[in-house]
């Protein structure tokens, strides 16, 4: 191990040099309560990490949820008035790359985003955390709240955040400490050394595949947008509309008029090749707590079973969970047995019965009364 130092550049415990330590480490102090809750310390980090793995999340963030307080069970900076989210990253600094360490350290600093942000969020917090939070500076001002959305990892550290906040139910099941060592392995030798390098531009789990990148579609992308629908609904491609283009540009805009109705694009080495909408909303039920709605998901034809509609939907999933969503729906054509067992292997169950009806256009009038 070596000197890991606080922001004022204390001395506060060693960085870790293997995981054979970490593990050490999480075994000899993880059974300390966490905080003023009812878990124990791993008991909080097995939660979190399963929390995250449920959710489809890359291995770089199942491991920073597994080791986010990792600054309470190293060190002498045992409490919440410590920098512990500072410290973490540090103590990890020298086994992963950015995308562990930087959601680990920010993990605290979502707290006061949110707090900021998503009215009703700080009561959800339980008594020790709100504690916490006025010792970590209370929630962001808008000025600091933008300034934070900004950060590359802060939608990483706002879903760690989410986890980290539901990881303190006593009893509950989760995956082993060997099981999470063994994902924090593999993402430890994918990061070695590129992973230690200054912020780039690959987003958070890119480590996977670097040539792939999730934007939001615009303007720009119509075209791309109208060959991937033709694509979805397994049309020839003279089957589009002459006016396809303009078509989805009153559409984009026509989304963008919801409060959060978005249509996001994989680009896999700079060409678009799929694509999916995800509108975030709530309604009267489950007390008004937000929920998710896939659609238009579609991948290239000849680019299907390459991995890119798990890496779009795992995207998907963190969208949502970043939003606070409690669920994230879709239906699919009962026919398209291989589309099921890939959500199905992502960890959607089948739910319910979708029923639809097709209406007739709307016209003025009708959709008056
Ligand atoms: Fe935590």
């Amino acid at each position: 191990m070596t000197q890991a130092y606080s922001a004022s550049g204390d001395t506060l415990a060693q960085a870790f040099e293997s995981l054979d330590e970490i593990s050490e480490a999480m075994t000899r102090r993880g059974g300390a309560l966490y905080g003023g809750e009812a878990v124990t310390q791993l008991a909080h980090a097995l939660q979190c990490a399963t929390l995250a793995e449920d959710c489809g999340s890359s291995p770089a963030l199942i491991t920073a949820a597994l080791l986010h307080d990792l600054g309470h069970m190293a060190g002498e900076a045992d409490d919440e008035k410590s920098a512990h989210s500072d410290l973490a990253a540090r103590l990890l600094g020298r086994l992963f790359g950015i995308d562990v360490t930087e959601p680990v350290r920010l993990h605290v600093d979502a707290k006061r985003y949110l707090c900021a942000v998503e009215p009703g969020y700080a009561d959800t917090l339980s008594a020790a955390s709100r504690q916490s939070l006025v010792w970590q500076g209370g929630a962001y001002s808008a000025q600091q709240a933008t300034a934070f959305a900004a950060r590359r990892h802060a939608h990483d550290a706002v879903c760690l955040r989410r986890w980290d906040d539901a990881a303190k139910t006593p009893g509950r099941a989760t995956r082993s400490l060997e099981h999470f060592m063994i994902i924090a392995q593999q993402v430890q030798l994918a990061n070695a050394p590129a992973g230690r390098a200054a912020d780039g531009a690959a987003g958070a789990g890119d480590a996977e595949r670097p040539d792939i990148e999730i934007r939001l579609a615009t303007d720009a992308d119509l075209a791309h947008l109208v060959r991937l629908m033709v694509e979805m609904d397994d049309l020839k491609a003279d089957a589009q509309d002459a006016d396809a283009a303009q078509k989805m540009r009153v559409t984009l805009q026509t989304m963008a008029r919801y409060p959060d109705f978005k249509t996001w694009l994989v680009l896999e080495g700079g060409r678009p090749v799929a694509s999916y909408s995800l509108m975030i909303f709530c309604s009267p039920s489950h007390n008004g707590t937000q929920q998710a709605l896939l659609d238009a998901v579609v991948v290239q034809r000849d680019r299907r079973s390459a991995g890119l509609g798990n890496r779009m939907l795992r995207h998907a999933m963190r969208q949502a969970t970043a939003a606070g969503c409690y669920k994230l729906m879709l239906s699919s054509n009962i026919k398209r047995a291989d589309a099921h067992r890939f959500y199905e292997n992502l960890g959607f169950t089948r739910h319910g019965i979708s029923f639809g009806i097709d209406l007739p256009p709307a016209t003025a009038a009708s959709v008056l009364q």
